[in-house]
């Protein structure tokens, strides 16, 4: 069971080092956990949770070690920094910034290559959902893709996405499973999580654990989300 916070466009270096150092403190039940801060973040949070359990990863890794790519970042950059793993294919990246479903696949096979946790990460909108299309995004998007033994999938529908509707465990569920069926490796929901829905959702029999964006940038509501899913 894993539980990520993945920290958008949130916490600079300062506030990074004063949560990670109080997130060392903090009860998070028996669950992995990882926190995703943005790059300029990663290094005071790794020095902040040196010597624990608790993982660090990037939002986003450049598929080549180094290049003329201006405003990316490297995996070797992020290995040499202790950062553990990366987010690639979020559907912000997908939405705001053009990323494809092929540069998402390059991204995802060259951080493996080069060493690094991945957590991919898939989703429907809601155009797609109510137009009775979210298994052929689903098959597209992880058509790209192939399991390894570092790789995690994230099944984020968009429309749950910091909007507060979260997935029903019924929806995630059936979701999940279908992403299992192309894709043998854990598969992680993600959407409004909260501390009151956490543990229904990773009840479900396919969901391995939750990315957690808003929710995870109050130390107590992520600590208890943490707890949630370790029952
Ligand atoms: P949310 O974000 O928990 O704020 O809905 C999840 C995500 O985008 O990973």
């Amino acid at each position: 069971m894993l539980i990520a916070g993945n920290w958008k466009m949130f916490n600079g270096p300062r506030e990074a080092g004063v949560f990670c150092r109080a997130l060392r403190d903090a009860d998070l039940g028996d669950v992995d956990v990882a926190v995703c801060p943005p790059y300029v973040s990663l290094a005071e949070a790794v020095q902040a949770l040196a010597g624990t359990e608790i993982g660090v990863f990037a939002q986003n890794c450049h598929w080549e070690p180094e290049g003329a790519f201006t405003g990316e970042v490297s995996a070797p950059m992020l290995l040499e920094l202790g950062v553990y793993g990366t987010i690639v294919g979020h559907s912000e990246r997908r939405q705001f910034f053009g990323e494809t479903d092929e540069g998402v696949a390059r991204r995802v096979e060259s951080a493996l290559d080069q060493g690094l946790q991945v957590i991919a990460c898939v989703g429907e909108t809601e155009a797609e959902r109510e137009a009775g299309e979210t298994e052929t995004v689903l098959r597209r998007q992880l058509s790209v893709l192939n399991a390894d033994d570092n790789l995690v999938v994230a099944y984020e529908p968009v429309w749950a996405i910091g909007t507060g509707k979260t997935a029903t465990p019924e929806i995630a569920q059936e979701a999940h499973a279908l992403v299992k069926s192309l894709l043998d490796v854990p598969v992680l929901y993600g959407g409004s999580v909260r501390p009151e829905n956490a543990a229904e959702l990773v009840a479900q029999p396919d969901v391995d654990g939750a990315l957690v964006g808003g929710a995870s940038l109050d130390l107590e509501s992520f600590a208890a989300i943490c707890r949630a899913a370790s029952q």
